[in-house]
């Protein structure tokens, strides 16, 4: 596999198509905020990748976008760890995106699976457009400009992950074979110094001629620590190391978010689609509402008729949010018909009102001072910016279109 000095760098994005609800929020944003404690990481609002689906309505994606960043601060996401950003105002993401294009073979698109899912889910929607074709290569320039090695995701994404690692080898393979490639390899370890190019080789040839893993990644963290080597002799050497040519754009991972165990209100996963959510931003009397408006076990017709929780959405729920004296609570009360269904939803309404009720505090803090959210973004666009010129840079080179 090849990595790079940035292989630590983590990048996902969401797209801004609705509200968040508590799906989001246990699914992926407490993961984000693990994350940022331990790596570099880029979180932005897909605007454009929301755009391929509802370019006919697009007039919410801006107020959506907005609510979600807020939504992400309210929940914990720290603008000093991660930096935060809105796609579009990346536009670097488009001229890769163009860029790789160039290389992308139609059948490639054509072949990943939410391609013609999403065609056939939304029929309503107009989905034959080359945009939409595009989703999935847009992501890839995503994760590539930041040269990522980490990119958390849902299982529905992991293909997308699969066709970046794909497009990131064929653009290495087809740009990173410059003439002479041997001889500036050969230079490019000479500037380490003698003792680290030594290394170097070693486990250049413990790794080329055993196939020691461990040799590949000795040699990886050896590259990552050399201050004196520049980036472009670090991606030869990291390519001479595996025998291919430079490596400019390093192929990421997927880290696979758990299927989040969120139920909604219904028993089945929670999402917008199965309209049985509750959103971050639900009032505390449309909590209440929802969920005691919740199906329960049918065979619980009256009060002294008993039932099963295994039956039963709301026993989903306090598995989540109650402890173990509770839940033994509700079972007990459930299968000898001891408590009623509106006594048992009771903790769980107490649950979500109280893990929401700092979050919409926040969220509304955060709603009042604009001004506040729109420095954050600004500084996580300009550090974006950054990585993004920088990443680009090298591409045109490599391709052969800087004019300098
Ligand atoms: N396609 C992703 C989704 O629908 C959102 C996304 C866009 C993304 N670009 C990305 C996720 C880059 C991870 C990395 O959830
Ligand atoms: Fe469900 Fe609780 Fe009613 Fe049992 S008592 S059916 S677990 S809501």
């Amino acid at each position: 596999m090849s990595t790079s000095n940035q292989n630590n760098r983590v990048l996902s994005g969401m797209r801004p198509t609705g509200q968040l609800h508590l799906g989001h929020y246990h699914g992926v944003l407490k993961n984000w905020l693990q994350l940022q404690h331990q790596y570099e990481c880029f979180f932005f609002a897909a605007d454009w990748h929301a755009l391929t689906t509802h370019y006919s309505d697009s007039g919410k994606i801006e107020d959506s976008a907005w609510d979600m960043v807020v939504d992400w601060l309210a929940a914990g996401v720290n603008p000093n760890s991660a930096k935060i950003f809105i796609q579009s105002q990346v536009p670097e993401h488009a001229e890769l995106h163009l860029l790789l294009s160039m290389i992308t073979p139609l059948a490639w698109l054509e072949r990943v699976p939410s391609f013609k899912d999403q065609q056939l889910n939304l029929k309503e929607r107009d989905l034959s457009t080359y945009g939409f074709l595009g989703y999935p290569l847009l992501q890839s320039a995503d994760i590539l400009i930041y040269k990522a090695g980490i990119v958390p995701v849902g299982a529905d994404q992991v293909a997308h992950v699969e066709l970046t690692r794909e497009v990131a080898r064929r653009f290495n393979y087809t740009y990173g074979r410059e003439e002479g490639f041997e001889d500036n390899a050969i230079l490019a370890m000479k500037k380490m110094g003698k003792k680290q190019s030594k290394m170097y080789q070693q486990l250049r040839t413990r790794y080329q001629e055993q196939g020691e893993q461990e040799a590949l990644e000795m040699a990886q963290s050896l590259l990552n620590d050399q201050q004196n080597i520049t980036n472009i002799d670090r991606e030869r050497l990291f390519g001479y190391l595996e025998g291919s040519g430079k490596i400019i754009l390093p192929e990421p991972q997927s880290l696979l978010t758990k299927a989040s165990k969120m139920p909604g209100l219904d028993g089945q996963k929670m999402s917008k689609s199965y309209n049985n959510t509750i959103s971050l931003r639900d009032s505390t009397d449309d909590i209440e509402t929802k969920i005691k408006k919740m199906p329960t076990d049918p065979a619980r017709v009256r009060l002294t008729d008993p039932g099963n929780p295994d039956k039963c959405p709301v026993w989903q729920l306090h598995e989540v949010y109650s402890d173990e004296s509770v839940c033994s609570w509700v079972t007990n009360g459930c299968k000898e018909a001891k408590i009623g269904c509106l006594e048992c939803k009771q903790p769980i309404v107490d649950a979500v009102i109280e893990e929401l009720t700092p979050i919409q505090e926040r969220a509304n803090e955060y709603d009042a001072n604009k001004n506040l959210v729109k420095k954050i973004l600004k500084e996580g666009q300009e550090a974006a910016s950054d990585v993004a010129s920088d990443t680009l840079k090298e591409v045109r080179q490599a391709i052969g279109i800087s004019y300098k």
